[in-house]
C-alpha cells in the first residue's frame, strides 16, 4: 500500500514535471552561465582577464543580463583540447547552464563549438580566435566578442608589404590559431608581393625557442611574423633579444604578443609593432570609462582579453533584452545581435553574417608599458568567414 501511494506521488510528481516550464525560464530564476576559460597553464592570466571583464559590465548593470540575476559555474579547461568536450558536456548536461562564454585557445573553442552546435546551446566566446568557429563551425546560437584569427594577421601582411619588407619567417606555436594568424598574414603579404622563406613552428604551449632563433639569424629575412601569446609571448620576446636579434631582423606580431605581457616584457618589448582590435590610448569616453572602471575594480590596467570579456558579457545581455531573459529563443536572440551596433571600448563593432566582429584593426607600438595606437591598419575589417552555411 505505501508502495503503491509512493508510486501514483511519484507519477504525478512527473507529470507535474514534464508540465512545467524548464527551470531555467521561471519566472526569477537565475540565469546559469558556464564560464569555461583557462585559469592554470600560459593562458591562465587571460582567463582571469576574461572573467575580470565579464564581471565588471554584469556589475555595471546591476548584477542583471535582460532582467535575469546571474549565477556562474567555472570551469577550468587548462587550454587543454583533449579534456575540452568533456568540459563543457559537464557544464551543459550535468550543470545545465544556459549559456556557456568560453574560451582562450582555438582546440578548446572547436570542441565547444561543435557541443553547442550539436546541442543547441548558447555559446559567446570571448577570445579563441579559431577561423572554423565563424566558418564551417558557424551557427545561429554562437557568437563571438573578440576576432577571427585571420584578422589581426591580415591586417599585418598588408603593413608589413608597405613598410617595404619582401621576404619574411614566419615563427608560431603549431595549432589552429598560430597557423590561422600566420595563414592571415601570408594572404596579405604574397598578395602584395612578399614572400616567405620559411614557416618555423613548435607545439604549443612549448617555449623552446633556442634552436629556432638560430634558424632565425641564419636565415637573414627581412623581417618576422609571429603569433604567440600569454606566458610563451612574454618568453618569445625576452628570448629574440636575448639571441641578439632585436635591433637587427624587426618583429612584427598579432597584437597579443604584447597585450597584457608588457610588465613581464619590459626594455625587450619596446619599439615593437602590432596588429589588434584594441590599442592604449584610444583616448575615446567609451574607453576611458572602461578603464577608469576597471582599473577601480581590479587595480590593473584592462588588456585586450578584459575588454573581450567586458563584450561578451554585453552582447548577452543585448540578446536576452530582446528575449526578456530567455536563452533559449534562439532566432530572436540572434536577431538582435545581428542588428547591433555593439558600443565596445575598442570603439563601435556589428557582427557579420557568421557572428564575428566586423572592427578596426590598430597597428600599435610598444611605448613603456603601452601599446600605444600609431594608426588604423585596416578599417572595418570583416573575417570573410568561409565556408559559414546558416
Ligand atoms: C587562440 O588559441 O585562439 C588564441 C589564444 C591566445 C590569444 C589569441 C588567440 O591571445
Amino acid at each position: 500500500m505505501i508502495t503503491r501511494s509512493f508510486t501514483l506521488a511519484a507519477g504525478a510528481a512527473a507529470i507535474l514535471a514534464l508540465l512545467a516550464p524548464p527551470a531555467g525560464a521561471q519566472a526569477g530564476a537565475k540565469l546559469k552561465v558556464g564560464l569555461m576559460l583557462p585559469y592554470t597553464g600560459t593562458y591562465a592570466a587571460l582567463g582571469t582577464a576574461i572573467e575580470n571583464g565579464f564581471r565588471l559590465y554584469l556589475g555595471e548593470q546591476g548584477g542583471k543580463l535582460g532582467g535575469r540575476e546571474i549565477e556562474f559555474v567555472k570551469v577550468d579547461d587548462e587550454s587543454d583540447p583533449a579534456k575540452a568536450t568533456d568540459n563543457v558536456n559537464k557544464l551543459i548536461k550535468r550543470d545545465n547552464v544556459d549559456v556557456v562564454v568560453g574560451t582562450v585557445h582555438s582546440g578548446v573553442a572547436m570542441a565547444m563549438a561543435k557541443v553547442a552546435k550539436d546541442t543547441g546551446t548558447l555559446l559567446i566566446v570571448p577570445n579563441a580566435g579559431a577561423d572554423a568557429v565563424t566558418g564551417p563551425m558557424c551557427a545561429l546560437n554562437i557568437f563571438r566578442s573578440s576576432f577571427s584569427n585571420w584578422q589581426p594577421g591580415y591586417a599585418m601582411g598588408e603593413v608589413v608589404a608597405k613598410r617595404g619588407h619582401k621576404n619574411v619567417v614566419t615563427i608560431t606555436w603549431k595549432y589552429a590559431a598560430g597557423d590561422e594568424s600566420v595563414g592571415g598574414f601570408k594572404e596579405a603579404f604574397t598578395k602584395a608581393g612578399g614572400k616567405i622563406a620559411k614557416e618555423l613552428t613548435l607545439p604549443f604551449p612549448n617555449v623552446e625557442f633556442q634552436a629556432l632563433l638560430t634558424e632565425i639569424a641564419a636565415a637573414k629575412p627581412d623581417a618576422v611574423y609571429t603569433f604567440f601569446a600569454g606566458g610563451g609571448a612574454v618568453k618569445f620576446v625576452k628570448d629574440y633579444a636575448a639571441a641578439g636579434l632585436k635591433g637587427k631582423i624587426p618583429l612584427y606580431g598579432a597584437g597579443f604578443l604584447t597585450d597584457g605581457t608588457l610588465e613581464a616584457q619590459g626594455a625587450d618589448a619596446q619599439g615593437l609593432l602590432t596588429t589588434l582590435h584594441y590599442a592604449d590610448g584610444l583616448n575615446t569616453p567609451r574607453d576611458n570609462a572602461f578603464r577608469l572602471a576597471y582599473a577601480k575594480s581590479y587595480k590593473l590596467q584592462p588588456d585586450v582579453y578584459a575588454m573581450q570579456g567586458y563584450d561578451a558579457a554585453q552582447m548577452l545581455g543585448i540578446g536576452l533584452a530582446a528575449t526578456k531573459g530567455d536563452a533559449g529563443k534562439k532566432a530572436e536572440f540572434a536577431a538582435a545581435l545581428r542588428k547591433a551596433r555593439i558600443d565596445s571600448p575598442r570603439g563601435p563593432f556589428t557582427l557579420s553574417a557568421s557572428h564575428n566582429p566586423v572592427q578596426d584593426i590598430y597597428l600599435r607600438e610598444v611605448s613603456g608599458v603601452e601599446n600605444k595606437k600609431i594608426d588604423v591598419a585596416s578599417k572595418a575589417l570583416a573575417d570573410p568567414g568561409r565556408g559559414c552555411r546558416m
